[in-house]
């Protein structure tokens, strides 16, 4: 039986609580929701309930592919049992279609596909508002060693193959995505934080329509933004988890 424990982090949209046992932690879905840096915010009731149960689907799927992954179980709507990490400092950005903020900084063309997925890694760190860096300077930062670098991008190639894959059979094409990963108590790199329509852009594979927080950004309200986070959840989560979890 896992007690829940005290509140370690309280970041964006998720809370980090201590258990009994010191190689686990809860990871607490929040119903916030932040765009811009932080600067817009909102509180859309639900939004943690469907960005709990996505993401659980989503790092099962990575687990029968053997990735190693946070993931031990959801333990009520809102809260996924989870390996405690020491989360790594880099947002790793994986593409397969060029648009967001790659289009402001590079001369890609709107929803250009891109033949190979480009990844790129930013420096998770507020003060200096996440900027892109390099291999030498995550390393001159001691951010992550070569070696350790070489397989979060390993790693994520073979995640965006994965995923790409199971959520086309759903209706989904998987845009672009951002991960997060940590270092268990061996030392070994392990994907934590979540996989949701926060973290991924997922377009109507038909339809091209966003199905994501662009939503959010692009000023649609409460009810359209959480029909869309509900939308998602019921696509891909098991018709059973949907009952027990009273989608
Ligand atoms: N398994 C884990 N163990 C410890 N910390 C984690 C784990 N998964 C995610 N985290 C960290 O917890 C925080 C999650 O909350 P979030 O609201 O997304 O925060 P932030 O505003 O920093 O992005 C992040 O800082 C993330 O790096
Ligand atoms: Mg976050």
């Amino acid at each position: 039986m896992t007690n829940i424990g005290t509140k370690i982090y309280s970041g964006k949209a998720k809370d980090i609580y201590s258990t009994n046992n010191e190689y686990e932690v809860i990871v607490k879905f929040r119903d916030d929701i932040t765009a811009g840096d932080g600067e817009r915010k909102d509180n859309f009731q639900g939004k943690g309930k469907y960005n709990s149960l996505i993401s659980s689907k989503l790092f099962e799927i990575l687990e029968e592919s053997n990735i190693n992954t946070q993931y031990i179980k959801l333990i009520e709507n809102c809260s996924i049992l989870s390996k405690n990490l020491k989360m790594i400092p880099l947002e790793v950005i994986c593409r397969n279609i060029a648009t967001g903020s790659l289009l402001k900084k590079f001369p890609f063309e709107k929803a250009q596909k891109l033949k190979v997925p480009i990844i790129q890694m930013d420096y998770k760190n507020d003060e200096y508002h996440d900027p892109m860096l390099n291999d030498d300077i995550a390393i001159a930062l001691k951010i992550a060693t070569q070696d350790e670098l070489n397989q979060i991008r390993t790693i994520t190639l073979k995640i965006n193959k994965i995923l790409s894959e199971f959520l086309k059979e759903k209706g989904i094409l998987l845009v672009d995505f951002k991960l997060e990963f940590g270092k268990d108590l061996k030392e070994n790199i392990v994907l934590g934080d979540e996989i949701s329509p926060d973290t991924c852009r997922f377009w109507n594979i038909e339809t091209l329509k966003t199905l994501d927080k662009d939503s959010f950004r692009q000023g649609q309200n409460q009810n359209e933004v959480m029909s869309i986070y509900q939308q998602v959840c019921t696509m891909i989560v098991d018709e059973n988890d949907l009952k027990k979890w009273k989608i």
